[in-house]
């Protein structure tokens, strides 16, 4: 079951250092999240050219709704003005773009814009690009518990029939292969509720470089490091094992 050199199917990143880059420039933070949006782009575009399946980027968790007002002002608008302006692009390209999270805190206009580069994208089969928004992984895991337990309530499904395939079809990722490869940038060593299932067996990458800095080369970098990496799955090297 090991894989060598091969691209990875489902790549997914932490884009983590926007308001350190903002700060080092003597900027607002929210200016570090409108660079953030370019390396964004930047970053779309190379996943569809290198022929990965999906790309999921962790936009904004449950978490940051505890930011000043104002930067989440900011980031909602950035979402917005991004769907606005770049809608037609990604239909062009082929990207299909759903959003992951719980929609019960944002605004009208945020859920217009959500349903709207939804629908609008759906025929895309080049690029599967999932925004995490109003994610957390634990809460994610809770709500599939949650509708686990519903079911079995409802005699729809058996407690001895509960297992992972289950368990993975019931979270938001359902149908979305795991991500075989997480990037985290800016240096941060962790996975901040993120996917936590579905990491469990993906290789990481921790790149020191701020995310508004982080390039088409960057992500090069990633994809020939991912290459260049063995995923045993807790078994053994073969030609180790043969020695
Ligand atoms: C983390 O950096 C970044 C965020 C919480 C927001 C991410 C948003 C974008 C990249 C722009 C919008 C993109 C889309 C797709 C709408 P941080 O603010 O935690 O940085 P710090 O750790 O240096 O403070």
């Amino acid at each position: 079951m090991s894989e060598k050199r091969s691209i990875p199917k489902h790549v997914a990143i932490i884009m983590d250092g926007n308001g350190r880059w903002a700060k080092q420039r003597g900027k607002e933070r929210y200016e570090g999240h409108i660079a953030g949006a370019k390396a964004v782009d930047a970053v779309v575009r190379a996943a569809g050219v290198a022929g990965i399946e999906y790309l999921t980027l962790y936009t904004f968790s449950t978490e940051n709704w505890g930011r000043p007002q104002a930067e989440i002002d900011a980031i909602m608008e950035l979402f917005c003005s991004m769907v606005a302006s770049k809608a037609d692009e990604l239909v062009a390209e082929g990207v299909n773009v759903k959003i992951m999270g719980e929609r019960n805190r944002f605004s009208q206009k945020v859920l217009d814009m959500i349903n709207h580069i939804e629908t609008v994208t759906a025929p895309g089969k080049r690029l599967n690009l999932i925004l995490a928004f109003n994610y957390s992984s634990r809460r994610e895991m809770v709500l599939a518990l949650q509708d686990i337990a519903r079911r079995v309530k409802e005699g729809e499904v058996k407690i001895e029939d509960i297992d992972e395939a289950l368990f993975s079809d019931s979270l938001m990722t359902a149908g979305v292969p795991d991500p075989d490869l997480i990037i985290r940038t800016s240096g941060e060593y962790r996975l901040s509720n993120f996917l936590l299932w579905q990491a469990s067996y993906s290789e990481m990458y921790f790149p020191e470089v701020l995310w508004p800095d982080f390039g088409e080369e960057d992500f090069q970098r990633a994809l020939n490091i991912y290459a260049s990496r063995e995923r045993r799955y807790g078994l053994v090297t073969k030609d180790k094992e043969e020695r």
